[in-house]
């Protein structure tokens, strides 16, 4: 049997960049040969991608916060069981756009639902998936948010206001400090290539400690 891949996630609030940064650190993995499958959540089936639409769409009456909380958990019990468990299982590394430390950013910290209700779906739906390395793009939200907002349209969640997004953004950075084994945090504020080289330097440590 092949060993289990490694499970990378990147996370930020709007407008960090993770787009670009994720291409940098799969064609970085790639070159050094391991097999990647990208993804992203919500998303990254069918059924996931279904969802997204839904949880993305600007639409009234939204969904109620719990709906939502939910809806996330769906989508990511049929990433799980459909993509990222098969992977992992076959050996391949699995780069995820965003995951359940998004959660607790935006439905916790930004919502304001309770840490604990998420933390029991989390370990409903995951069991004892978690991520191997998380790579956390931090930026003021009030320059992501314009950056984001230059790319067209607001979705449902970029139309919240900058005290939403300075909770999501605080909700990572100390989630952050409690786990730092598993989290780097990135200065998204730089230029591209200094973002670049600080995720390349995370990353020679990671796969060297592998
Ligand atoms: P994206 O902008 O990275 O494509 O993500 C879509 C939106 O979904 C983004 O505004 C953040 C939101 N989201 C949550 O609120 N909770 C989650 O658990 C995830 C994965 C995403």
């Amino acid at each position: 049997m092949s060993e289990r891949g490694n499970f990378i996630t990147i996370e930020g609030g709007e407008g960090v960049g993770k787009t670009t940064n994720r291409e940098f650190v799969a064609d970085w993995l790639r070159a050094r040969g391991y097999k990647l499958r990208i993804t992203r959540e919500p998303g990254g089936t069918q059924i996931g991608e279904q969802l997204r639409e839904l949880l993305l769409r600007d639409q009234s009456p939204a969904p109620a916060e719990m709906t939502e909380l939910l809806l996330i958990f769906a989508a990511r019990a049929q990433h799980i069981a459909e993509v990222i468990a098969p992977a992992l299982a076959a050996g391949e590394w699995v780069l995820c756009d965003r995951f359940t430390d998004a959660t607790f950013a935006y439905q916790g910290a930004g919502r304001e639902l309770s840490t604990r209700s998420i933390e029991h779906l989390e370990q409903l739906v995951q069991g004892n998936l978690r991520p191997d390395l998380t790579l956390l793009l931090d930026l003021d939200p009030r320059v992501g948010m314009q950056r984001a907002l230059e790319r067209g349209e607001p979705d449902r969640f970029e139309q919240e206001d900058v005290a939403f997004f300075d909770r999501v953004r605080q909700g990572y950075l100390t989630r952050a400090a409690k786990a730092p084994e598993r989290y780097r945090v990135i200065d998204a504020s730089l230029a591209l290539p200094d973002v670049a080289r600080q995720l390349q330097r995370e990353l020679e440590v990671f796969v060297d400690e592998r």
